[in-house]
Order: C-alpha cells, then structure tokens, then sequence
C-alpha cells in the first residue's frame, strides 16, 4: 500500500527520492509523486500509473531543476477518490509553500474539511490526506512555526496517519510524524532520510531510528530531534539492520516471484538449523519459553489475512492433529467485528508476513485489551503489529518482494510445523512420532529443490491451461489450505477466477458448475484415508467432462486413466504433504500469469500490506 520517503541532505534528491519510491513499488501503489525545494520554491512532479512515469516527467522537466536537496516522495494506492494526478501526493495548501505526504486514512476528514473550506481552504483533490495539508497550513499561519503547527494540527486528528511535510521557509528540513502508521527515520552521514519502510532508505544508509505513535521528527542533513506528545525530546535508539541487498535485487531471474519460491528450499534449511539440532533433542523455542506464565491458557486463537491466514488453518489441522489441543483460526477482518470469545485465558498468534496488516493489528489490540497472551509470527520482527506482543518469533524470509507472498508462507509454515512439534514435546506425547516427523521435515528442502528443478514440466503443462478462465482446486484434510492458497495464488497474479473446496463439498453446489471448461485440481495425498474419496470426487468431476489435473506422489494406476494432466511431487507423509504440495501450485500460478504477459510482481489493485481496514 501506499509508501512514504524524504531526504535531507547535500545530494541531489530527485534520484534518491525516485529510487526509494522504486524500491516501495513492491507493496503496491497506482500513482506517485514527488515534492522539492529548489530555487526557494516547492516544486511537485506527479503521474499516474506506474512509477517510470515518474521518472519520464521528472527527465522531462529537469532543466526546471536545479539543486534540490530536500524532499519527500510518495507511491499512493487510492482509498479516498480515484488514482488521478490531482488525488496523488504529495499535497499542498493555498499558497502552495508547505507540501505533505501521508499513508493511513483521517477519519475525521470530512469535518474538518469543512471547517477549513468556512476559514478558506481551496481544495483541489478527493483526499483525506489535503486537509492535512491545508490544516497544518492554517496552524503555520499563526504559529509561524512549522513544528507547532504540526503538533497543533496533528491534535486534531483522528485515524491512522505517516506524515512528512516540507515548508519553503524551513527549506533544510523534513518534519516526520506517526500513528498507528509505520514511518522511520533514516540516520546517514550528512544526510538524513524518512521512509515508511527499511527499502524506501536501505540506498542511503541501515541504521534507522523507529518513530512510536505521535512521535514528532525534526529532520535536518545533521541531526534528527525526535518529541513525543507533550513536546519533550525523546532519546531514540538508532538500529543498525543487516538487510541483504540480494532482497532488493531479482538476481538474474525475470520476477521477484519466481526468485523468491526459489529461495524456500534454503528458508526451510536455516528455520531447521535454529531450532532442530537432531531429531533426538526437543525443538528450541525461547520465544515459546518465555511465554510461559502463572496464568492458564486454555484457548488458541489464531488470526491472520490472506496467504498467513492459509497458514494458520494448516496450523489448526497439524496441531489438532499432533496435540488434541483446540485451535480456532479466524480472518482478521472477521475476529474484530464480532464479540468472540477472547479472554485473559486466552494464547491469541497473531500470523502476519508484513506486521502492518491493518486488520491484524486491530485484532491483536484487542486481543491484548481482553488480556490474552499475545504470540507474534511475523517476516518483520521490526513492524507495528509487534508492539502488542508478548513474545514474537521471526520466519527470517527475508524481504519479500513480490506481491503475491511465497516464501514468506514456506518461513510461517515451517515455524508454525516446528511449533506443534514443541507443543506435542511439552506434553510429552508420541515421542516416537516425532521423530518420525523431525527426520522427515529435515528431507522438505530437497524435496522441494526436486520439484524445482523440475520447472519445465509445469511450465509447459501452465501453457496449455492458461486460456481457461475459471478453476476449482479441491483437497481434503491438512492440504485443503494448499488447495485455497494455490487458488489465491492463482486469482491475484493471472486474475483468472480459482475457488479452493474440500473435496467432500463439490456435490453440495460446485458440481453444477462443472464442464469442459472448468478444469479441477485435485490434491491427492496417497495412503492416506481420504484417498480413495477424492478418487470418488475426480470421478464425478470426469463424469461432467471437466478437465483433471492431479497434484500428487501417488503411482495408483488409476491415476493415468482417470487424470488429463498429473503434477508429481516426491513422497512426503500427509502431515507433512502441505509443505511441499504449495510449491507446483505457486510455479503454476506464476508461469499461467508469465504466459498470459501479467504484471507477475505487482499485480492490479493489490497491496503487498494492507495498512488500511
Ligand atoms: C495482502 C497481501 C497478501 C498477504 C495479506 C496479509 O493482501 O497481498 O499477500 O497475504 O495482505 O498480509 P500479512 O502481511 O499480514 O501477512
């Protein structure tokens, strides 16, 4: 969703700007915009659609350029009016002197709005984000002083909001101000930047200073003030990341996509070495340990969006499965809008690649208000959700690019499998199982390096099946989440329609959809009860001349009779199947969205985090 970046310094900052907003895009935007000092003016560049439009205007005009040194940037997903020029940022006021750029959403805008129309306001775009403008503007007017006027103004807001504003008569300076938003500060030498994400700033420099809410940042090339609510100075702590540049980079490989499902098999590996040293020691999990407390739990809830949500329902089956021990998962979005069960006795994991899905945080708020224990699984140990933890345990993914999340499922999956494992050794159950399962998990990465290398086959096979525009995936038992994410996978990157259904279900409606040209795929875990049932089902599916694809270790000589096309996967165990199966379904997804010429990383109307509910 929307990103924010600013620099001050003694470099030209229309490139740097750019490039922070270019390493942003991957979280998804429909027009961005730029805003400078130069000349003792303020001097904005803004288009629509994707960023290289950008690029060509600011290229067009850069003889209007001359030695801008401070400035603030913005990719904008629409929530408040349309993607037009007018409704991108940055925004300004009246006199257009103060420029501002802001992620979140003002829940009061309209009033305020209002008001600032009767005192004068002339507004020019659809946005929450111009009343700021023109609210902080009217503030300056009598204060003369941009830091109270940003302190008065923001006072008076109600909602989420990462600000950066500029003023032409405070031309050495970026104020950078948050609630409930992500925004941090970028500390170099000589220069200094603000992003709403460790990519926007990487460029520059890795230590970074994490602004709280209601933090107010005076940014200037040689130093940063930070003042909390009440006007003191704050002592912040500046943190030195250790962020790979490969993240950033597509290595050699077309997509980000593609790049980062190839990067699971060593996922997999280095989640294993932290915390299963042999498959005769216990699994190790200090952020489990330090969990433990005199209060009981007796409940655990998991909640998530989207692909995490995926995870957590796999969560739910194997942990079912391994302990006895009940587990409720619920999307986000769902779990705070009703009067669920959550109390002080509750265990609530909170699963979130980002940290900063909207709904998420909202339910672990809370979930922490009701006094349940609060367990963070996340790709950012860094973001806002984890300030509600009580303990949080990090996938290490790395930064996912691609919108469409891979890897970052693999790092939950395998924490959430290694998770049930402790659960189990904790109450010292199936010993021998367990082992079992930990000397399995340990063949997982190459397994999926087998299925990797065995690309071509499902590049081929996602040929021939990329012009049909509806899919039905179905599976039983512990794979039926593989079944919905490879769906999600599919809809968000090809936009071709997949509905995920247990298997069992087809015959209550989804049957009638049947005929030639409705493929289903169908997970088919061999040994396992359920086998022959989803045999049954494929039968019934063949008998309405739908196209079936199987997705399977499976030999069963039916198989070749009964399937059109068959994608093998190596022999995995069905408790452990859900950690391998994904991975043709994501290679699927990926080469049909590739053939059919789609925006594979950045898909249309998607966000890589959703910081709006
Ligand atoms: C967005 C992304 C999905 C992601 C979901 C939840 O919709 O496009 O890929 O699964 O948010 O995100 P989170 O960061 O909370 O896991």
């Amino acid at each position: 969703m929307c990103g924010i970046v600013g620099y001050v310094g003694e470099k030209k900052c229309t490139d740097i700007l750019l490039s922070g907003l270019k390493s942003l895009e991957y979280r998804g935007y429909d027009s961005a915009g730029i805003a400078i000092i130069d000349e003792d003016t303020v001097k904005i560049f803004k288009s629509v659609g994707k960023i290289q439009n950008l690029f060509d205007k600011v290229e067009n005009e850069k003889s209007n350029i001359k030695n801008p040194v401070v400035g603030i940037g913005h990719i904008r997903w629409a929530t408040h009016g349309k993607p037009t020029l007018f409704n991108a940022h940055p925004h300004t006021c009246n006199c257009g002197n103060l420029a501002i750029v802001h992620n979140g959403i003002i829940e009061n805008y309209k009033e305020l709005r209002e008001e600032l129309t009767l005192k004068g306001a002339i507004f020019k775009s659809e946005t929450d984000t111009e009343t700021v403008a023109h609210l902080i503007a009217y503030e300056y007017e009598s204060s003369k002083d941009l830091l109270i006027a940003v302190q008065n103004a923001t006072k008076k807001l109600k909602g989420a909001y990462s600000l950066c504003i500029m003023h032409r008569d405070n031309p050495d300076e970026i104020i950078a101000t948050k609630c409930f938003a992500p925004l941090l500060i970028g500390v170099g030498e000589n220069e200094n930047m603000v992003g709403s994400d460790v990519p926007a700033i990487i460029g520059i420099t890795n230590k970074i200073i994490y602004l709280d809410d209601m933090d107010i940042a005076v940014v200037k090339k040689d130093g940063v003030v930070v003042r909390n609510y009440n006007g003191d100075v704050v002592n912040k702590k500046v943190v030195e990341l250790s962020i790979k540049e490969d993240s950033l980079n597509k290595m050699g490989y077309k997509h980000f996509m593609i790049k980062e499902i190839f990067e699971q098999p060593d996922i997999i590996r280095n989640a294993l070495n932290g915390r299963l040293k042999d498959v005769h020691s216990n699994i190790v999990f200090p952020e489990i340990d330090s969990l433990q407390s005199d209060k009981k739990i007796d409940n655990i809830k998991i909640v998530a969006c989207g692909t995490s949500l995926h995870a957590g329902i796999i969560a739910k089956y194997i942990i079912e499965d391994l302990t006895g021990v009940t587990i409720e998962v619920e999307s986000s979005s769902e779990y705070i809008y009703r009067n669920n069960t959550t109390n002080s006795s509750s265990l609530v994991i909170g699963i979130s690649q980002s940290g900063e899905t909207a709904d998420t945080i909202t339910a672990m708020r809370l979930a922490k208000d009701k006094g349940a224990k609060i367990l963070i699984i996340t790709n950012r140990p860094d973001s806002s959700i984890c300030k509600f933890a009580d303990s949080v345990i990090p996938v290490n993914a790395g930064i996912e690019v691609s919108v469409a999340a891979t890897k970052s499922y693999t790092a939950q999956l395998i924490v959430l499998y290694l998770f049930a494992i402790y659960l189990c050794e904790v109450q010292k159950k199936h010993t021998a199982v367990l082992r079992e399962i930990k000397q399995e998990l340990l063949t997982i990465p190459s397994k999926i390096e087998h299925i990797l290398n065995n690309k071509s086959e499902i590049e081929g096979m996602a040929k021939s099946l990329s012009h049909y525009k509806d899919f039905i995936y179905i599976a039983r038992g512990t794979n039926l989440a593989t079944a919905q994410e490879g769906a999600l996978k599919l809809k968000e990157i090809s936009y071709i329609n997949a509905t995920a259904y247990p298997a069992g279900e087809l015959k209550h409606g989804p049957i009638a959809m049947l005929d030639e040209n409705m493929p289903v795929l169908a997970i088919l875990i061999p040994n396992h009860i359920t086998f022959d049932k989803m045999i049954s089902n494929c039968e019934e599916a063949k008998a309405r001349n739908a196209k079936l694809i199987a997705l399977t270790s499976s030999n069963d000589e039916r198989l070749e009779k009964l399937f059109d096309y068959i994608i093998r996967v190596p022999e995995v165990s069905e408790i452990l199947s859900p950690l391998i199966t994904y991975v043709p379904l994501q290679l699927l997804a990926y080469y049909i969205a590739n053939y059919l010429g789609k925006d594979v990383d950045q898909p249309r109307n998607l966000a890589k985090s959703v910081t709006v509910e």
